[in-house]
């Protein structure tokens, strides 16, 4: 190992020389030649705890193995990762984890993408000298969204980790003691007794098939196999930048018309566009914040989208219920008005309406079930199912999407603008916002509606706009520990915003609890990319300009934030503070 004067190390790598800067782990230096080190434990979300040890290499200034994942290669001499040594190791490791596993792959919802399984086939494991001393425990499933079966847990910690760091919300730990040890909630209470606000974070980090959304597919086959059910099918933004990763597509790729293709295939009888609904979620959501700002409501109003960040905000914050604007989110607002609106002009009868949402997210699941989710005088919302669910239902049926023709959503409330395109990605709804809430007050249209300022992957992101005489500042957050930190400053009244946009999962839904696993750092930006793509190949790109928006309020609302509107598309929330 060698160091120059700008703090670059070279080092040798299993014989070749890199040179990386300082403090560069032994993981990231070996990558750099091409040499990937397996790992379990490690995730480039994470901060590295290093609690499984199949990443150990070898140094020689050193007589004990190295974990790569935690170790910067300045301590080293000169690196070995693949010594016979080390192989032996690593196949004793992974020898003992699957001893304790079941190895049910075959009926294991993470079959084929999973990172044990794979690790398992690289290292070349055939066969396993320990006494297999696995023996099952109990799942479990005790609310509308998550699944977690111990039995196959590797304890890797990722997702105790992911919920305190990312997600802020400390829901799950470490129970029991020595190897008797197992992941839950503290003392093992009910799920909505525990601060889990259901964001999924947890399962889009878990390495294996032991955390996973509640599977609602066989809900949505019968209602398929009904004749007298009329099944309606709503896509969220974010879904159409996800679910070509299930299909081949690269990373971010927009399959819009494929999947409505077939969705069709699937026997839907409608299938129509959740823009279409983030569209109506601008004209109200824009006209309380004017009203707000002009009334002298709340202020910072913060956007209510998102039912991970409503439930965090229920059950940590209570104190600050008020900021959150009153707007349902968009997948309940369809539900709302496709039970009521819709309903009547197609001549169906609600009663016999089946609404399916697919959505990025499991949050979703247990938001439909909420009580008051029931505007239309029926349920709402009748089945969320998640980009993976539905990805599963094409594969069932045979369909592989990239071999079907696009097509089109159904008219009418079927179609959005590029705004509600947006809405599937941090900064999207700020924006899509902005651009009706500026044309609306001064009357002139805006030149550019591309506002880059709230763009980007940052953590927080921040801006002044001259709406009229008024300067108004917007800041935009996504994953919940950043938006703890906004709250605490609100709290304080150190927060000088007047309208905020927060999305449970880091980079809004594109990097949803419910979309395709990936251990992609980038999935998330290939996706936002694709739903920036999208909105530009849109004619129409405000919410306030599209058609059949106008139509809605002209035939049925009436206005935005109408009596009606208000029975409708709004909701209320509830103090259900929870102590961590
Ligand atoms: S978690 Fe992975 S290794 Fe375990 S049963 Fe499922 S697919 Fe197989
Ligand atoms: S769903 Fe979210 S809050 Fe609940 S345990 Fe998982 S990461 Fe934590
Ligand atoms: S549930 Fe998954 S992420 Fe959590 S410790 Fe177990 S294997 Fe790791
Ligand atoms: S991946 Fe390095 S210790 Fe687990």
């Amino acid at each position: 190992m060698s160091k120059d004067n700008k703090e670059n190390i070279t080092i040798k790598i299993d014989g070749i020389d890199v040179t990386v800067p300082s403090g560069t782990t032994i993981l990231e230096a070996a990558k750099k030649i091409g040499v990937h080190i397996p790992t379990l434990c490690n995730h480039p979300d994470l901060t590295a705890k290093s609690t499984c040890r199949i990443c150990v290499v070898e140094d020689t200034g050193s007589r004990r193995l190295k974990t790569a994942c935690n170790q910067p290669v300045d301590s080293c001499k000169e690196i070995i990762t693949n010594s016979k040594r080390v192989k032996e190791v690593r196949k004793t490791i992974l020898q003992l984890i699957l001893a304790n596993h079941p190895q049910d792959c075959l009926n294991c919802i993470r079959n084929q993408k999973c990172e044990l399984q794979e690790l398992t086939q690289k290292e070349n494991i055939m066969d396993n000298p320990f006494e297999r001393i696995y023996e099952p425990v109990p799942i479990k499933d005790d609310n509308p969204s998550l699944v977690r079966d111990n039995s196959k847990c590797i304890k890797c910690g990722r997702c105790v980790q992911a919920c305190e760091e990312i997600q802020a919300s400390k829901a799950i730990g470490f129970n029991g003691r020595s190897t008797n040890y197992s992941i839950g909630q503290a003392f093992d209470k009910a799920t909505d007794e525990s601060t889990c606000v259901l964001c999924g974070k947890c399962i889009t980090v878990c390495p294996v098939g032991a955390l996973r959304e509640k599977d609602d597919t066989e809900k949505v086959w019968d209602a398929l196999a009904n004749e007298n059910k009329f099944v309606v099918f709503q896509t969220a933004p974010s879904v159409r930048v996800g679910l070509g990763d299930e299909f081949g597509y690269s990373s971010g790729e927009i399959v819009t018309g494929h999947m409505v293709a077939g969705i069709r295939r699937l026997g839907a009888d409608k299938v129509i566009d959740t823009n279409f609904s983030a569209d109506l979620t601008i004209m109200e959501e824009g006209t309380e914040f004017l009203g707000r700002l002009t009334n002298g409501g709340t202020l910072p109003m913060i956007t209510s989208c998102s039912p991970g960040w409503i439930n965090f905000v229920e059950k940590n914050y209570p104190d600050l219920i008020d900021h959150l604007s009153t707007c349902k989110s968009p997948q309940q607002m369809f539900g709302a008005i496709t039970k009521t609106y819709y309903a009547e002009k197609l001549g169906v009868d609600p009663k016999d309406m089946f609404v399916v949402s697919v959505m990025p997210c499991i949050a979703k699941k247990y938001e439909s079930k909420r009580p008051e989710m029931d505007a239309s005088g029926y349920r709402d919302i009748d089945v969320v199912l998640t980009t993976r669910e539905l990805a599963r239902m094409f594969k069932e049926n045979g369909l592989d999407i990239s071999e079907l023709e696009p097509e089109d959503y159904d008219s009418i409330i079927g179609h959005g603008t590029g705004a509600g395109t947006i809405f599937g990605t941090s900064g999207g709804v700020m924006e899509a916002a902005l651009r009706t809430v500026y044309e609306v007050v001064t009357g002139e249209e805006l030149d550019n509606v591309d506002f880059e300022a709230v763009r980007g992957h940052d953590d927080f992101k921040e801006a002044e706009v001259q709406v009229g005489d008024i300067p108004v500042r917007v800041a935009i957050t996504s994953g919940l520990g950043n938006a703890k930190k906004l709250l605490e400053k609100i709290r304080k009244g150190e927060a000088d915003y007047h309208f905020i946009e927060v999305m449970a999962c880091p980079g809004g839904c594109v990097g949803g609890g419910g979309q395709p696993y990936t251990i992609k750092h980038d999935a998330r930006e290939d996706r936002m990319e694709g739903l920036y793509k999208d909105d530009k190949q849109h004619d129409i790109r405000k919410s306030h300009e599209n058609p059949e928006i106008k139509e809605i309020y002209e035939e049925f609302l009436g206005e935005p934030n109408s009596h009606k509107a208000h029975e409708l598309l709004h909701t209320h929330y509830r103090n259900r503070y929870t102590k961590a």
